[in-house]
């Protein structure tokens, strides 16, 4: 199994809310990014959703009480302590938030907080009143200052009814947020050049050859690098998209402008990831005015063709790791390898595009090739699928430059 959260063991506390229904879906997506999951319940979670359902998906028994002598000859709260590489608490109430502030024992999940020495997060999940109080702000205030990592909360509509911050995030959006803060920032002082996005080539000041890149996996690999550690510069072809958190963008239009910030900003890189649907082709002179319709039903347009971005950030004489993107509507393996050797990168990236998979779309599945390997990553949303990517060419980088270290 391929994953950031790969081998860890993680103990999921669950406690009464009414969210704790999604800590069902939250043990698959744990499992899913290669944890080892046990699942500690708090007494009030057991009236919302059973210990069955989450001893079923786990694959281990469910810990509820602290004075349980079947449980505690097993694996009490104080084994589970030491097993767990992380805690993570999901749904983490307003009465356990309490618990842990203040240093409760009463319950096996407190307990166990108290006795690991392993990082514990908590994601919160309550009504926006509750949520605003004070007693629960200075609450979360000492757990922050304690180290306790707090993921969340969302905000939106209630099960209450009401409207405002205190939803639980969504699992998926958790176990992002833990493996940011639980994988070792590997690309820590690494400066990473990612390109996304179409490009646009004018042929008048109204008209414009372009394609249906959307930037999204682009954007998410630029994120996904950025979490790792790495200074981050994305150059952007014309996109609909919010610029990650941490990454300095660069807007660009044509391939010619993409090439020349692509060339500039990679002299000091140390990866240079290709994932913009570049222009082959580009119209050879560009009409100062308005094209205008003619009696001729045809049109002839002469196209020049563009540089090749990648091939030239790998033909520098200091060239970063490079990676490529191939987007194929058949041949996939044949013609990403060849792209490999011809372009001369360390790392492809394949996938296949048409009959609703590749541009545009969220979800995607890619087949990454470089000298000694392969590996495919089967289709995922494109946020995990760009982690996991990153964590393929951040093993490769190093591979390749041993005498970095991770
Ligand atoms: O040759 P092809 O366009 O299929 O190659 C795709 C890969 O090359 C992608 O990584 C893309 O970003 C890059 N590319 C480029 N400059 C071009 C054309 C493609 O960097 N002019």
């Amino acid at each position: 199994m391929s994953g950031v959260l790969l081998n860890k063991k993680i103990v999921l506390g669950v406690t009464g809310s009414i969210a704790a229904y999604k800590a069902a879906d939250l043990v698959r997506r744990l499992q899913d990014a290669g944890a080892e999951v046990r699942v500690v319940m708090t007494q009030s979670a057991c009236e919302f959703i059973t210990p069955l359902t989450m001893q079923t998906l786990s694959g281990s028994p469910v810990a509820i009480d602290l004075l349980d002598t079947v449980q505690e000859s097993t694996m009490g709260h104080i084994t589970l302590a030491r097993w767990a590489g992380w805690v993570l608490i999901a749904p983490a109430s307003a009465n356990t938030i309490a618990n842990l502030a203040y240093g409760q024992t009463d319950d096996l999940l407190s307990a166990l907080c108290l006795a690991t020495e392993s990082p514990v997060a908590i994601a919160p999940a309550m009504n926006n009143k509750m949520w605003q109080n004070q007693v629960t702000q200075s609450n979360l205030a000492q757990l922050s200052a304690r180290g306790i990592y707090i993921i969340g909360p969302d905000s939106g509509d209630q099960a209450c009814g009401e409207q405002g911050e205190g939803r639980l995030l969504e699992p998926n959006d958790i176990v992002d947020e833990l493996s940011r803060i639980a994988v070792p920032a590997r690309l820590q002082g690494k400066h990473v050049v990612v390109t996304a996005g179409p490009t646009f080539e004018p042929i008048d000041p109204v008209r414009f050859m372009g394609n249906r890149s959307s930037g999204k996996m682009g954007f998410a690999i630029a994120k996904a690098a950025a979490e790792a550690g790495a200074k981050v510069t994305l150059i952007s072809g014309p996109v609909a998209l919010m610029t990650p958190p941490s990454v300095t963008r660069v807007d660009v239009e044509t391939a010619e402008q993409m090439h020349d910030a692509s060339m500039r900003h990679t002299s000091d890189s140390n990866i240079f990831i290709a994932c913009a649907a570049v222009s082959d082709y580009r119209p050879e002179t560009y009409q100062d005015s308005k094209l205008k319709k003619t009696q001729s039903s045809q049109l002839q347009l002469k196209l020049t063709i563009n540089k090749d971005i990648v091939a030239a950030v790998a033909a520098k004489k200091n060239r970063p790791f490079v990676v490529g993107f191939a987007a194929e509507t058949d041949n996939v393996e044949q013609y990403a390898k060849d792209k490999l050797i011809a372009k001369k990168l360390d790392m492809i990236a394949a996938n296949k595009v048409g009959d609703g998979l590749g541009f545009g779309v969220d979800d995607n599945a890619l087949s990454v090739f470089w000298q000694a390997g392969s590996k495919l990553l089967p289709k995922a949303p494109k946020s995990h699928l760009a982690r996991d990517l990153m964590t393929i060419i951040i093993e490769q980088y190093y591979a390749k430059n041993t005498t970095e270290s991770t």
